[in-house]
């Protein structure tokens, strides 16, 4: 499949205006996507859990114009407010998507979008706000196409996602989703998230991610000159490589429910992810000096209870406590005894594994 398979064919109906809106989960990745080609292809493939309390929320109203603008026509609040300097980011994202919603200087919008977590959280909203807009366009050119299947919605929607912020393609559904070519995942693809196809084992049902804010600042690195440095990174096509075999690894770990191993590859990833960062020309470093004690915490108190509690970051320097739902009683106590001190202000969000976007 390539891209032009997204690109419509003539529209079979005519919709003057409405109204839609989706709730769209946040995702932490497991195997992760650090590196990219162009129009947002991923260096090597992926695999996330969806989130469930951490979503945008967005409404987005439409109303045809008389004629086709020559420019992108929309209005923009977030929570309640106009928001001006969110505003270039969607014009990217609409310019980068107008070729497969052709639609989009036809009408008028209104984009109005909140968020269940708290603005500066140091959590990226770009994967729940860009699959949550996704959604709503969706909606809006399959009124224009009545024809157009569960199926094709879902894949075009995470797509258009993609294109907006690359780890945004893993949030339209749930609970695991795979996005990037991988050999041994069938059906998987660079260019939209997919579920995860294979049997999965009990324990990693009902997961839970508690999220540690440990510093709620702004990136001083983003995660667009992040990937950027993967270009002539002196270990790329080692770390690209290593993440197919990761996830082949992850797939006999998901059938055995083997908590262990599972612990092993995921605790990488998140350490390799920053040694990339480390390593690369110019350096950076995104974790903070709280970051380590926590990690250090997790694996001292795993070595003392036997527990299966683990830890994966993204690009920042927020801890995500991931913990199997068995043990998430001592795994809370053990969180707020001994990790929430190292939290900014106290501040931490109890998620768990969702199930995908909603429409409201
Ligand atoms: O979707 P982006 O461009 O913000 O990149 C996200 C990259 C990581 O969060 C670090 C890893 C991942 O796979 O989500």
């Amino acid at each position: 499949m390539t891209e032009t398979a997204f690109i419509p064919d003539s529209y079979t109906a005519t919709v003057q205006k409405g109204t839609v809106t989706y709730k769209s989960p946040s995702n932490i990745a497991l195997v992760k996507y650090w590196g990219k080609k162009a129009h947002q292809i991923p260096e090597n493939p992926s695999i996330s859990f969806t989130l469930d309390a951490c979503a945008t929320t967005t409404k987005l109203t439409y109303e045809k114009r008389a004629e086709k603008a020559s420019d992108f026509t929309f209005d923009l609040f977030f929570e309640g407010k106009p928001k001006e300097d969110f505003k270039p980011k969607i014009i990217t994202f609409f310019e980068r998507v107008e070729k497969y919603l052709p639609f989009l200087k036809e009408y008028d919008f209104t984009i109005e979008t909140q968020n269940s977590f708290p603005h500066s959280s140091g959590i990226a909203s770009s994967a729940s706000g860009m699959s949550a807009l996704s959604l709503c366009l969706m909606s809006l050119e399959k009124e224009l196409n009545p024809s157009m299947t569960e199926e094709q919605f879902k894949q075009k929607a995470s797509f258009l996602a993609r294109l907006g912020s690359g780890s945004a393609c893993r949030s339209i559904e749930g609970d695991l989703i795979v996005w990037g070519a991988h050999e041994q995942t069938q059906g998987s693809s660079d260019l939209f998230g997919i579920k995860y196809p294979y049997e999965v084992h009990e324990n990693f049902k009902r997961y839970h991610d508690t999220i540690l804010l440990v510093d709620k600042g702004e990136k001083q690195v983003s995660s667009t000159v992040g990937h950027g440095l993967m270009h002539g990174h002196p270990f790329a096509q080692q770390r690209f490589a290593q993440a197919h075999e990761n996830l082949t690894t992850l797939q006999e770990i998901f059938k055995t429910g083997d908590l262990k191993a599972f612990i092993k590859i995921v605790e990488s990833e998140a350490l390799t992810l920053h040694a990339m960062m480390m390593t690369s020309m110019p350096y950076f470093i995104l974790m903070k000096p709280n970051t380590l004690s926590i990690i250090n915490k997790i694996w001292a108190f795993r070595e003392r209870t036997g527990s299966h509690v683990c830890f994966t970051l993204d690009a920042g320097a927020n801890v995500h406590v991931l913990y199997p739902e068995n043990e998430a009683t001592e795994v809370y106590e053990f969180i707020k005894d001994e990790l929430v001190g190292y939290c900014q202000n106290g501040h931490y969000i109890c998620d768990r594994i969702g199930f995908g976007a909603k429409k409201l």
